[in-house]
C-alpha cells in the first residue's frame, strides 16, 4: 500500500502542524526533487516522499538503497531565517525528532552522534542535510530523512550494521503514521531550535539518548585519528570527547566522524 496522503494530512492537522506533501511513486532522490521544487518557487514546509528512488544519496557520497514500498524516502524544505553556518545543526535536531517518533513505538530508538538514529547497535535511519540557493540568492534547506520501516533483508555490505523498525519490534508498521510522527515531532524540535538558533533547547534530551555518551569512541580526523570518551554536545552540536589526558576537545561533524571502538556503535 502506498503512503496515505489524506491520512498523514488529518494526522497533521490534528497537530497543528503546517506542511505541505507532495507523495511520488517513484523518483531519483527525493533531495534532489526538493532542491528542483525550492529553484521553481517551492515554499517552507514542502514534503517530498517516494515510494522508491532509483538514485538514493547518503552522506559522504554513499548511496542509499531504496526498496520499493517497505520504508520511508522523504525530504523537508525549509527556508530559515537563521544564518546559513548554523543550518547544519539541523541534522541534528531531526535526528532527535525521528528518535522520539520512534521511541513513541516501544522502540529503544538512540542516536548516534551526529545524525544516525540507531537501536541494539543498527541503523535504522539516516540523514542528508543540503543547502541550496534560490535565484534571488535565498538560501535554503533540505532535510532528506531514510527510515528503515518494514525492510527485514538487507544488502551483504549493510548486512551487520542495518536494521529496521519491522526487526526490531515484530510487527508491520503503518508508514503513513509514522511519518505523521516523525514530522510532528520535526514541528516541534524544530520550533525549539528556532527560538534559540543552537541546539541549547535540545541538548538535555539529545544527550538523554546519545548513545555514545560515556562510550570510548575512535575521532577519524583527517589530521590523525585518536581515542576519547564522548561526554555529550555542546550548544553547537559538536561532539565532546575527552582525552586521555583528560583535556576535552570539541569535533565538529563537518570534518570529522567517530566510531565506537568495538564497531559501528
Ligand atoms: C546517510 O548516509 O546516513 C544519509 C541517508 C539519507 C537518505 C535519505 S532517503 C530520502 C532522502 N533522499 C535522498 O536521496 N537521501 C535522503
Amino acid at each position: 500500500m502506498m503512503l496515505d496522503r489524506e491520512q498523514i494530512e488529518t494526522a497533521l492537522r490534528q497537530k497543528n502542524c503546517a506542511y505541505k506533501l507532495c507523495c511520488l511513486e517513484q523518483t531519483d532522490s527525493t533531495n534532489a526533487d526538493a532542491r528542483r521544487a525550492a529553484v521553481q518557487g517551492a515554499e517552507h514546509g514542502l514534503v517530498i516522499t517516494a515510494e522508491t528512488q532509483s538514485a538514493g544519496r547518503g552522506r559522504r557520497g554513499r548511496s542509499w538503497v531504496s526498496p520499493a514500498g517497505e520504508n520511508l524516502y522523504f525530504s523537508l524544505l525549509l527556508f530559515p531565517e537563521f544564518a546559513q553556518e548554523k543550518a547544519q545543526m539541523l541534522t541534528l535536531t531531526a535526528a532527535l525528532a525521528v528518535a522520539q517518533a520512534i521511541r513513541e513505538y516501544g522502540i529503544d530508538a538512540r542516536i548516534k552522534w551526529p545524525n544516525d538514529v540507531v537501536a541494539d547497535g543498527r541503523k535504522l535511519c539516516g540523514i542528508l542535510t543540503e543547502l541550496g540557493w534560490r535565484p534571488d540568492g535565498r538560501y535554503f534547506v533540505i532535510v532528506g530523512i531514510g527510515i528503515n520501516v518494514n525492510q527485514q533483508q538487507f544488502p551483504e555490505e549493510i548486512s551487520q550494521t542495518a536494521g529496521s523498525l519491522c526487526l526490531q519490534s515484530q510487527k508491520n508498521m503503518d508508514r503513513s503514521k509514522l511519518l505523521a510522527a516523525v514530522l510532528s515531532a520535526f514541528s516541534s524540535c524544530y520550533g525549539r531550535f528556532c527560538a534559540q538558533q543552537d541546539m541549547s533547547g535540545l541538548m538535555e534530551e539529545y544527550e538523554a539518548i546519545l548513545v555514545n555518551r560515556g562510550r570510548q569512541v575512535r575521532v577519524l580526523d583527517p589530521k590523525g585519528e585518536w581515542t576519547g570518551t564522548a561526554q555529550g554536545i555542546n550548544s553547537r552540536g559538536e561532539l565532546l570527547v575527552c582525552r586521555e589526558d583528560l583535556t576535552v576537545e570539541a569535533v565538529y561533524a563537518g570534518e570529522v566522524s567517530v566510531r565506537g571502538i568495538y564497531g559501528y556503535v
